[in-house]
């Protein structure tokens, strides 16, 4: 299958293209390089040992989209393309409900004067809200999100949802990731965040190549067995696998479906933090320090949706994550580019 990666370039876009170019598939990556780089391509190329086509163009700009659609024939569309930092969505959200919503019309609109009707879609657990009850699934309706970046997703699956209802014979799936970790194993390709990382798993990174000093765990009072707050981390080449899973079934589906990738096993702060040290033999100095707003004790997926539907299951655990993360960070300690 041809097969488009918008923002391919990146974080879960780099891992997944290169799960697809193993599976036999041809991606084509189209990025603007807003947060991520050339470099992440040609590691990609690297990995599987062939060239990978790629242009760089903004997803929002119909008319360069135009000229991909018409120099390929794509049978599948994977969405990546979209900022994605939290906090900057609650400083800056009409660039991220600008930049996310405008991609994705462009890209409907797009695909629909090209024939192309198959679309899978990066959607986040963010869109369930903080939910009452774990495991969150995929029957749970939202009880609102907590930030721009999250109503971003959520008016996307809407966007979708009602593309499919116009349009029956359009296939989509959205998927709703849960917390994405670690690297390749290469270690050539990895998360490469710029600033100082938000997220736990990149500010452990940057602390055991001594480019950080400490971390904060935020808060230790929390009701989950050591009071730190549990996620459902899941390594990023499953993550990956899962996609190539998703485009097989959307050949042979039609609607709209939303499946949850998540292992299904919360693990907390400090479970992270000493899985890290005792896998890697680095030590992570870190304080406790109070609740991040808007933070909840504890969610992780119910995954039954993913294998029932797809045939996907997690496969790797938190020592991989651990261990891949710190690989890449190791080899890379300035990212990509420097
Ligand atoms: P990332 O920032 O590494 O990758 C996104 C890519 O999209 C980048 O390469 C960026 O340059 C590109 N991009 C952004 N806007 C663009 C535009 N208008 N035109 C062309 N390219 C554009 O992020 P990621 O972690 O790989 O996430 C991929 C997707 O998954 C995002 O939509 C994100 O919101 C979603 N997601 C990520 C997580 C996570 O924890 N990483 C969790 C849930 C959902
Ligand atoms: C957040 C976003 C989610 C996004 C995901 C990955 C919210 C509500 N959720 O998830 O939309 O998809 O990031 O980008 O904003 N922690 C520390 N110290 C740190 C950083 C984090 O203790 O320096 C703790 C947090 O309190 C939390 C856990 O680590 O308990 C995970 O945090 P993080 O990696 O930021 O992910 P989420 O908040 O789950």
């Amino acid at each position: 299958m041809k097969i488009l990666l918008t923002g391919g370039a990146g974080f879960i876009g780099s891992h997944t293209c290169v799960e697809l170019c193993e599976a036999g598939h041809d991606p084509v990556i189209v990025d603007n390089y807003i947060n991520s780089c050339p470099e992440a391509v040609r590691r990609i190329e690297q990995i599987v040992g062939r060239s990978v086509l790629c242009y760089e163009a903004d997803v929002t700009d119909a008319a360069a989209m135009d000229r991909i659609f018409s120099e390929n024939a794509f049978d599948c569309v994977i969405h990546f393309a979209g900022l994605k930092a939290v906090g900057e969505s609650v400083s800056q959200p009409l660039r991220y409900y600008r930049n996310n919503l405008d991609s994705t019309l462009t890209l409907c609109e797009t695909m629909q004067k090209h024939g192309v009707k198959r679309f899978v879609f990066s959607s986040s657990a963010t869109v369930y809200g903080n939910q009452p009850q774990v495991p969150y699934r995929e029957d749970m309706p939202s009880v609102g999100c907590t930030n721009p970046y999250g109503w971003t997703k959520f008016m996307i699956e809407k966007i979708l949802e009602g593309q499919c209802t116009a349009d029956p014979s359009w296939s989509v799936v959205l998927l709703r990731y849960f917390n994405p970790i670690g690297a390749h194993a290469s270690g050539l390709i990895g998360e490469d965040p710029s600033g100082i990382p938000n997220n736990l798993m990149p500010f452990i990174a940057k602390v055991a190549v001594g480019e950080l000093e400490k971390l904060s765990v935020f808060g230790n009072d929390y009701p989950t067995p050591d009071g730190t707050g549990v996620r459902d981390y899941i390594h990023v080449v499953d993550l990956a696998k899962g996609h190539v899973k998703a485009c097989d079934y959307s050949a042979a589906h039609q609607g709209c479906e939303i499946i949850n990738l998540g292992t299904g096993h919360g693990y907390s702060v400090l479970d992270l933090v000493n899985t890290f040290e005792r896998v890697n033999g680095i030590k992570i100095p870190y304080v406790i320090a109070p609740r991040r707003p808007g933070d909840i004790a504890e969610n992780y997926a119910d995954p039954s949706k993913a294998k029932q539907l797809l045939g996907w299951t997690a496969e790797k655990n938190l020592e991989d994550m651990c261990r891949d993360t710190y690989r890449f960070q190791h080899n890379n300690p300035k990212g990509y580019q420097k």
